[in-house]
């Protein structure tokens, strides 16, 4: 993080710097990926004013020019990887999830998007070496379906301390889809807060991302207002990632297309939107007992393929 006050900014005074505070802006990289249309609302500003600001941030925190392919290559080198407790299903994501991306699970009810996210915000607290990133983890829970006692389960099955393991996991029920986008704002401020310790945040999980947002706007009428919110939620959310190092999760329901007359008459809810915004999208079926099919949809730059991994008492496992 860079040594420079908001205040330090040309055209933000005490107040501005104060609204942007407010609004979770509270670092120069914050704002130098903000866009101008995000400072003109949340600092009441003109757009010229919002563009100066958003470049003096650029500029100090070096953010935003071109730089060569070996640079990039050099930072790629610095993202960490979370193991999700089965080998099969690490190697269909390439190592495990990355940070600086978002990952989406998506697939019906009781495919295991729930528990994979229960067993992460475990794993994220193991040391480098054994597939962890040395953290602790966020959780926003919009379907109440976070269970400490999951957590012991999984603790136990990796032999530890479960009262010390929940401590380094910080939930909050998200009521509504306003709540659950005020909640990443928040998630922000904690991480600030959780920087310098030896537990900084290094995992974001919203489980689930779309379903607030699905029982909320109903009708086609609203559906680009929501596909809207859904965006800018999404992108916040990959931003946190971005700033933290972290890795960021998210699950999602699917929906049945009546239309489909061949292939898989499911489709995940949020369609194009999620889908460009999520770095790497996994489709989980259920299949015999405990164990579960992953298939990666989407990469960047993995084939697509699928592993088969199962749901245990003490967790994800081959
Ligand atoms: P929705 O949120 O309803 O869309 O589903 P989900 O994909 O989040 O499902 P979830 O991850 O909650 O998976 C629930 C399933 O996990 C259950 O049906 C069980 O098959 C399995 N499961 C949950 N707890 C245990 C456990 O203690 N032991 C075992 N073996 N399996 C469990
Ligand atoms: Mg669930």
């Amino acid at each position: 993080m860079v040594e420079v006050e908001l205040e330090d900014l040309p055209g933000v005074g005490p107040a501005i710097a104060e609204k942007l505070r407010e609004a979770g802006l509270t670092t120069l990289e914050a704002i130098a990926v903000a866009s101008p249309a995000e400072l003109v609302a949340t600092a009441e500003i003109g757009e010229a004013t919002a563009a100066k600001i958003i470049n003096a941030a650029r500029e100090a925190a070096d953010i935003g020019g071109f730089e060569t392919g070996e640079k990039i290559l050099d930072r790629r080198e610095s993202i960490g990887k979370l193991t999700t407790g089965s080998k099969s299903l690490d190697v269909l994501l390439g190592g495990g999830l990355e940070t600086c991306a978002m990952t989406e699970f998506y697939g019906e009810f009781g495919s295991g998007k729930t528990q994979i996210a229960h067993q992460l915000v475990v794993n994220v607290q193991l040391p480098e070496e054994q597939g962890g990133l040395n953290g602790s983890a966020i959780m926003i829970d919009t379907e109440n379906t976070f269970r400490p006692e999951r957590i012991k389960d999984m603790a136990d099955g990796l032999g530890l301390d479960y009262r010390e393991v929940l401590k380094n996991v910080h939930v909050a029920r998200a009521y509504n889809s306003n709540h659950q986008i005020l909640l990443v704002e928040k998630a922000k401020e904690l991480a600030d807060e959780l920087r310098d310790t030896d537990k900084p945040v290094r995992l974001l999980i919203i489980d689930s991302a779309t379903a607030h947002f699905r029982s909320e706007y109903v009708g086609r009428g609203t559906l680009s207002d929501r596909q809207q919110k859904i965006n800018k939620h999404l992108h916040d959310a990959l931003r946190f990632g971005d700033l933290n190092n972290a890795v960021v999760m998210i699950t999602n329901q699917v929906q049945v297309r009546p239309d489909a007359f061949f292939g898989d008459p499911t489709r995940p809810i949020g369609g194009h939107i999620v889908g460009h915004t999520a770095t790497f999208r996994i489709y989980l079926r259920k299949s015999k007992g405990e164990k579960r099919i992953a298939r990666l949809v989407d990469s960047p730059s993995l084939p697509e393929a699928e592993a088969v991994f199962t749901v245990t008492k003490a967790g994800i496992r081959d």
